[in-house]
């Protein structure tokens, strides 16, 4: 029998540079997703379904067996944690990088630092691993806003341009990653239907090679 394959995408800027990549490995979505309201979605492989999700959800999806493979950013990756999840593939999509940023001209005030991030696992870890006390505030988006009110004296985000932050009156500060999107695997499905998750992630890879 045919293992039938659940894939868990991160809707959004990842999508879109997703669902080229699945194509080329002969996966198609049948329906257009901009404009279902639909969350699970079936393929031109009648063995392999694709869910939607925001990006922070897909690793949660994939460990719990949810979905059997997933895509996200290793941003996600890092602030979640890697229990149950292999990580095989390095898609190359959605690149940017992780950085520390505050108030332009302005240095970080020596001992301790309010921190405002969205990723506040990630940020503690990173701080600590510097030796730098830190008090992390968790915040869910326009982190950019934190530093000019006072709210923090730093924020943990993701830079591409660098827009963002000098449109802000912020510029970057450290980098902690470069980060791109990632292949995730399930570590149960992985063995009991690496039949079925294989050749997906070497067509997948093949595609990634190609546009390097
Ligand atoms: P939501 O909008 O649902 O809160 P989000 O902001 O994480 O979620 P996206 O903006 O689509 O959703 O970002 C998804 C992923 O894309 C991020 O986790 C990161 O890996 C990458 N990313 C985010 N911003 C950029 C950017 N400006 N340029 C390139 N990649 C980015
Ligand atoms: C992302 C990220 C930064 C910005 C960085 O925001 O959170 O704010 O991109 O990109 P830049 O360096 O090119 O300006 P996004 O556009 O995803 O908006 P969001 O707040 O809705 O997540
Ligand atoms: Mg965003």
């Amino acid at each position: 029998m045919t293992d039938s394959i659940t894939i868990a995408l991160s809707k959004g800027r990842i999508l879109d540079e997703t669902l080229p990549l699945l194509k080329e490995a002969g996966i198609e979505l049948v329906d257009d997703v901009k404009k279902s309201r639909k969350l699970v979605f079936p393929t031109t492989d009648p063995n392999v379904r694709v869910l939607i999700l925001r990006a922070t959800d897909v690793p949660t999806y994939v460990q719990y067996g949810g979905a059997d493979l997933g895509v996200t950013g290793k941003d996600v990756l890092m602030e979640h944690g890697g229990d149950g999840l292999y990580e095989p593939l390095d898609l190359n999509i959605s690149r940017c990088r992780l950085m520390t940023a505050g108030k332009k001209d302005t240095e970080a005030p020596e001992g301790r630092l309010r921190v405002a991030t969205k990723f506040v696992n990630l940020a503690r870890r990173y701080y600590s691993a510097q030796g730098r006390q830190a008090d992390i505030i968790k915040l869910y988006g326009a982190m950019e806003l934190a530093p000019i009110l006072g709210l923090a004296d730093e924020i943990v985000d993701i830079v591409d341009t660098g827009n963002t932050l000098k449109a802000n009156g912020l510029e970057p500060r450290e980098l902690i990653e470069h980060i791109s999107s990632r292949l995730v695997v399930n570590r149960a499905s992985m063995k009991m239907k690496h039949a079925g998750i294989n050749p997906i992630i070497e067509k997948m890879s093949a595609a990634v090679e190609k546009r390097r």
